[in-house]
């Protein structure tokens, strides 16, 4: 069997060939002459650069929701919460799943990018972000079948009438959860409204002084919906095969790239498998992934899960991070997340190019200052020196 594979990264600062070769069968990059010769040794505190944005290093704050807004608008616990990591010296913020329409929302409390009025608050937190060291990344997102639910503190059910719900759609009328009301099917003038509101969000993102655009292609949500064969029952072009249920994505791109600059990196959040036999697998990921190269795309974020009520996953330390390199053979970039808690990970993911980028969820929640104490030579504020 042959594969290609390409030696390196697509890092610029990594001083390696980026020689496209044709293989015979194994994986040159754990092969130990090529580790020796080629490893370009990432380091935890190695600043990397993506097109025309350098990240001062590899560690990012993954998107978290925080379900605090009003109608979409950011506030003051967004400026508090992401402008305390930025001071605690992570490279990138990737601001949570930020809904394209009021409808993608998971919930009523969601982070909204659908109209203009919201560009002025996020241009505050853009602002808070960058004059504190870190590039502000957002994530856009539309929560399809997952929509209308409730805040996790107020037990993340589907919302009721009187919770003033609202209906939701998804590719097929297929619920998350047996036990709720089903989506409704979408329509090709409804897919079309949807990579729209994709594009417009985008534009305002860029409006707004993000300089990293993430698309939420993960976790259930709409998209990763029509990936999974096991959300998506369509017989239409949006369904069936793996070029009919990745074409949503990929439209959402193209439209994507019609308003976000060639030369501001691009991130895809993927759930790399749906943990269940027949659904989304790493496979269709890796396929998919050579497929978002072609298209532009800098970076997968690797995640799995989130599609299937009944998956079971088998969370543990780093779990997720083989799917990262497995997909980093494509020749893409990726990031890994999940379970990464302490310095000697990220460091063992970079060394061994694992990942170009280690992204940090509930560590960061804990320990907002992580990174001030893994990155031995981080510059910490001026304002905390004393404390170093
Ligand atoms: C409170 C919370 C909110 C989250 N919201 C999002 C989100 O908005 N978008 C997303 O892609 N993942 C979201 N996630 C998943 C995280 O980004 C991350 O992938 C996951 O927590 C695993 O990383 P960790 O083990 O470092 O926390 C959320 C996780 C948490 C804990």
């Amino acid at each position: 069997m042959e594969k290609y594979i390409f030696f390196g990264n697509n890092d610029p600062n990594a001083k390696m060939r980026k020689t496209k070769i044709k293989l015979n069968c194994f994986n040159i990059r754990n092969h130990s002459i090529y580790k020796k010769k080629n490893n370009p040794m990432a380091k935890i505190d190695d600043p990397i650069t993506i097109k025309s944005i350098t990240f001062r290093n590899r560690i990012g704050m993954s998107p978290m929701c925080q379900y605090s807004a009003i109608d979409g608008f950011v506030n003051n616990w967004h400026y508090m919460h992401y402008g305390t990591r930025a001071i605690g010296g992570v490279g990138l913020i990737i601001v949570e799943a930020s809904a394209v329409s009021p409808e993608g929302r998971i919930t009523p409390s969601d982070v909204g990018i659908w109209k203009d009025e919201h560009i002025s608050e996020l241009k505050k937190l853009v602002e808070n972000i960058h004059s504190n060291g870190s590039i502000a990344g957002i994530q856009i997102a539309h929560a399809g079948r997952k929509a209308s639910h409730a805040a996790p503190w107020n037990g993340s059910k589907q919302l009721i009438s009187s919770e003033s719900d609202w209906e939701t759609i998804a590719p097929s009328p297929i619920p998350f959860d047996p036990s709720e009301k089903s989506p409704n099917e979408m329509t090709y003038s409804d897919i079309k409204a949807i990579v729209n509101q994709f594009r417009d969000g985008a534009k305002r993102a860029l409006e707004a002084g993000f300089k990293v655009l993430e698309i939420h292609a993960a976790h259930g949500y709409l998209i990763h919906e029509f990936l999974s064969p096991l959300s998506n029952i369509r017989t239409d072009k949006y369904g069936g095969n793996f070029e009919n249920r990745v074409r949503i994505l990929l439209e959402v791109v193209n439209a994507v790239k019609e308003v976000w600059p060639s030369n501001l990196p691009l991130f895809v959040r993927l759930s790399a498998t749906d943990w269940v036999e027949n659904g989304w697998d790493l496979n269709e990921s890796v396929k998919l992934s050579s497929l978002l190269k072609q298209k532009g795309v800098d970076v997968v974020d690797c995640s799995s899960g989130g599609n299937i009520i009944s998956a079971q996953i088998p969370v543990e330390k780093g779990y997720q991070i083989h799917f990262a390199e497995a997909i980093r053979e494509t020749g893409i970039m990726t990031a890994a997340v999940g379970m990464i808690t302490s310095a000697e990970q990220i460091s063992n993911i970079l060394e061994n190019e694992k990942a170009d980028m280690v992204l940090l969820g509930r560590e960061l929640l804990r320990n907002p200052y992580f990174v001030l104490k893994a990155i031995k030579n981080q510059n910490w504020p001026i304002q905390y020196l004393r404390a170093k």
